[in-house]
C-alpha cells in the first residue's frame, strides 16, 4: 500500500474521533539537529520550512480550525544577528513561495507579535499575505512572529487599563472573556492541543494565558524531522484524553 493511501486513512479514521479546533505547535530543535550532523544551526531552520509545509497540510486536511506556529519569540532577538536575519529572510521566502499553494487550499494566514521590531521587508511581505488570504475560509495559520505572552498580557493590561481610564470600560466588565478579547489570540480561542518538538518540556513564553487548559503533547523529535505520522500521533493521544476542566465526568 502506497503511503499517501495509507495516510489518507489514518485521516479518516482520526476523523471519526474529536479533532482539536485550534492546535499550537512549539516548533523546536533546528539547531541541534543540524549541529547533530556537523551542519550550521541555519541548516537546520532550512530544513524546518519543509516540515511547517507538511504540518499545514496535515491540519488542513483533519479539518482544525487554527495552526498556531510559535515561528520566533521575542527571546529570539538576542540571537547571532546572522541567525536571526536568516529567520527573517527563510519567513519571507516562505510566504512569497506558499502564498499561491495556501490560497487554493483555502488557508488564512495571521500574524501576531510585537510586528514594531520586524524588519519592515520582512513586516510588508507577511501583513501582505495576511490580507491576500483574508477572504479564505479554512485553515487558519496562524504565526507568532517576535511574540511573547508576558509582554501579550501587559499591552492587554494597558489596553484595558486605558478604557477604564476613559470610561469604555467599567471595572465590573473586566472578565477573562473581555481580557481575552484584548489578546492577540482574539477569535482564535484558546488551543485544545498544545505540541513542542525536541524533547524539551517547557512553555518559554508562548501562550501562557491561552493554554490554560489545553492539552500538551511533547515530541522527541527534533522539528526538522517532524513529519505527518507525529501530528497524527499528537492528535491520536489528544482523542484519548479525558478533559475535565476541573469538572467532575460521569462515566
Ligand atoms: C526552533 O529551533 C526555531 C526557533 C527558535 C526560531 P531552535 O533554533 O531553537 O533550535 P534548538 O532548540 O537550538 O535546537
Ligand atoms: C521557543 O524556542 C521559540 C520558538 C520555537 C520560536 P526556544 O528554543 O527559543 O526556547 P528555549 O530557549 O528552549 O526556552
Ligand atoms: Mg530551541
Amino acid at each position: 500500500m502506497s503511503s499517501e493511501i495509507r495516510k489518507s486513512e489514518i485521516v479518516e479514521e482520526l476523523k471519526l474521533g474529536a479533532i482539536p479546533q485550534h492546535v499550537a505547535i512549539i516548533m523546536d530543535g533546528n539547531g541541534r539537529w543540524a549541529q547533530s550532523r556537523g551542519k550550521p544551526r541555519i541548516f537546520g531552520h532550512q530544513k524546518g520550512v519543509q516540515s511547517v509545509r507538511h504540518v499545514v497540510e496535515a491540519a488542513a486536511d483533519l479539518g482544525i480550525g487554527i495552526l498556531t506556529l510559535y515561528a520566533f519569540s521575542e527571546e529570539n532577538w538576542g540571537r547571532p544577528k546572522a541567525e536571526v536575519s536568516a529567520l527573517m529572510k527563510l519567513l519571507e521566502t516562505y510566504v512569497i513561495k506558499e502564498r499561491e499553494k495556501l490560497h487554493k487550499g483555502n488557508v488564512k494566514f495571521r500574524v501576531m507579535g510585537n510586528l514594531e521590531r520586524v524588519p519592515v521587508r520582512t513586516r510588508k511581505m507577511v501583513l501582505d499575505t495576511q490580507q491576500y488570504l483574508e477572504g479564505n475560509t479554512g485553515l487558519t495559520l496562524n504565526i507568532a512572529l517576535s511574540y511573547g505572552s508576558r509582554n501579550e498580557i501587559v499591552y492587554a493590561c494597558r489596553e484595558i487599563a486605558r478604557k477604564v481610564q476613559s470610561g469604555d470600560l467599567t471595572l465590573e466588565e473586566v472578565t477573562t472573556e473581555r481580557f481575552s478579547e484584548h489578546l492577540w489570540t482574539d477569535g482564535l480561542g484558546d488551543p485544545d492541543l498544545f505540541i513542542r518538538t525536541s524533547g524539551e518540556q517547557r512553555v518559554s513564553n508562548f501562550l501562557l494565558w491561552q493554554i490554560a487548559y489545553s492539552e500538551l503533547w511533547f515530541s522527541q523529535v527534533y522539528w526538522p524531522e517532524f513529519r505527518k505520522e507525529h501530528f497524527y500521533e499528537a492528535i491520536r493521544s489528544f482523542q484519548s484524553r479525558k478533559r475535565r476542566f476541573g469538572l467532575v465526568l460521569e462515566d
